[in-house]
């Protein structure tokens, strides 16, 4: 089978290494197409060296621009390549400029696309990433859902539940396999030579090796666009930091983030902060090292919120929704949004409430369990077996549906509800737990309330 995948940014390298992996263990062939949105050393190659990734078959070259001019870039470039090489499918991975233009072209060039971490909402359009997301599930066949949260969001936007399939988040394999990997890599003290050696006089090149023994870590990152190009969040952000006073911040800068508080002015003034330790963008194994030993975190990022609760570090976010509501609920992701005194607030109480700090650390990871690649790979080939790649204008008369709601009486599943009805079951609802539920094949209806599709013929 031909695989093809489309990335462009730092965090799709990160979470589409266990799937490439995957890939090669199982001797398919790999069509590995760059965009070139990340193209500074730190934001893109030293992760395909550190994760021994392949060199990519192809680089588009967008580099940095508008969205129309970026996406527009990249839809040319992949279609050409889609065009000549032909993949069996194409896989696109989260919400980044990549994953619309991947999804759309392969999907009017009838090559069924793969979206990994499909179904997150924010519920947010002035988000350039919701809107990504969202219209990949439209152009998308197969849907890799992290949580069953998101399997709902799709359900109850129409998505077949034959199209979806729950399987943890691929940021847990690689966090599980390159931690253990840092570990043993990095002797603490080998490193602090190292750094040393390596110095020179910029000021983002700090000492790694003795930043990562300070006590009281909080690791930070910002580059969300509606927070990095506001000037107001900015400047509170930066307030904020020069009251943790008793905490280590150690801060490496996304090239956007740099570029802005330039532009505002800010940079000196964070410079100077005793407590703030800004550093370039780091490697992923240094990047977990350093988690590894954070007492917490502060970001923006969406991947951060997933890799905090993996790894058992209370989070703060600098948002003011998320497309990942699980972490909140578990109880290990605080909303803070880009506000002073919630900043300061928040992280002076995980940093002294003990109980507070152990509630927050013990919250359930609900990405899985480090196997999401292997899923993936496995549910891909199965479906190739059953030739559901092949997308055809059909010639029978096309069925139509009319969408229902009844509550179920019977002892039946969601399987043995279909066939008795010749319907889909979209949801269920258990008045009982008061929750939704996904339909699997086995989930028992008794009692509770279905919204399905009747199929009309
Ligand atoms: C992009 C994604 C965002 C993702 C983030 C991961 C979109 C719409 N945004 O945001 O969803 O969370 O990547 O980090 O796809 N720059 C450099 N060097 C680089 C790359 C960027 O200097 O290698 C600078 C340029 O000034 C550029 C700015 O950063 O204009 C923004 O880069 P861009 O790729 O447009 O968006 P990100 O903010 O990185
Ligand atoms: N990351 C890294 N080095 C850094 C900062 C982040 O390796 O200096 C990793 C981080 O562990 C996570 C990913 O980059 O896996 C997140 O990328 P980013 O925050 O840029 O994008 P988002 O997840 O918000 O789309």
């Amino acid at each position: 089978m031909k695989i093809s995948i489309v990335l462009g940014t730092r965090p799709e390298i990160i979470k589409m290494a266990s799937i490439i992996d995957e890939i090669k263990l199982r001797g398919h062939q790999l069509l590995l197409i760059h965009t070139g949105q990340h193209y500074d050393h730190e934001m893109s190659d030293q992760f395909f060296e550190e994760l021994e990734l392949p060199t990519p078959n192809y680089n588009i070259g967008v580099g940095s621009g508008s969205h129309g001019k970026q996406t527009g870039k990249m839809m040319e470039g992949i279609e050409k390549v889609l065009i000549a090489e032909k993949p069996d499918i194409l896989l696109v991975q989260g919400d980044t400029n990549a994953v619309l233009a991947g999804a759309l072209v392969a999907t009017k060039l009838h090559i069924p696309v793969g979206h990994v971490e499909a179904g997150l909402r924010s519920y947010d359009n002035t988000m350039p990433e919701e809107i990504n997301r969202k219209a990949a599930d439209v152009c998308s066949m197969f849907y890799f859902v992290p949580t069953t949260e998101s399997a709902i969001n799709l359900s109850l936007e129409g998505i077949l539940r034959s199209h979806i399939y729950v399987t943890g988040n691929t940021v847990v394999d690689a966090c599980f396999r390159n931690l253990k990997i840092a570990k043993k890599r990095f002797d603490l003290d080998d490193l602090a030579k190292d750094n040393n050696n390596n110095n020179n006089n910029n000021n983002e090149n700090e000492n790694f090796g003795n930043l990562i023994k300070l006590d009281n870590i909080l690791t930070l990152t910002m580059h969300r666009a509606e927070n990095v190009d506001n000037k107001k969040r900015m400047t509170n952000v930066v307030n904020a930091l020069s009251e943790l006073t008793d905490l280590n911040i150690i801060f490496p800068i996304h090239p956007r983030t740099k570029k802005q508080l330039a532009e505002f002015d800010l940079y000196d003034k964070l410079d100077s902060l005793d407590n703030v330790h800004l550093i370039k963008p780091l490697g992923y194994l240094e990047f977990l090292l350093l988690l590894s030993k954070s007492r917490l975190i502060l970001t923006d990022s969406g991947g951060l919120q997933e890799e905090a609760i993996t790894l058992d570090i209370p989070v703060l976010t600098l948002r003011y929704n998320t497309e990942r509501p699980e972490t909140v609920t578990a109880g290990g992701n605080i909303l803070v949004g880009c506000n002073n005194e919630n900043i300061v607030d928040s992280a002076n109480k995980i940093l002294n409430d003990k109980e507070f700090y152990s509630k927050m650390v013990s919250a359930r990871n609900p990405y899985g369990d480090g196997t999401s690649g292997k899923q993936i790979l496995d549910i891909i080939e199965k479906k190739l077996e059953l030739e559901m790649f092949k997308i055809e204008a059909p010639d029978d008369i096309m069925n139509s549906f009319v969408t229902k709601m009844t509550q179920v009486i019977d002892d039946i599943d969601v399987s043995e509800f279909e066939e008795k009805n010749n319907a889909v079951v979209r949801i269920v609802y258990s008045e009982k737990q008061d929750t939704m539920e996904f339909p699997t094949d086995n989930l028992k209806l008794k009692g509770k309330y279905v919204l399905f599709d009747r199929i009309m013929n």
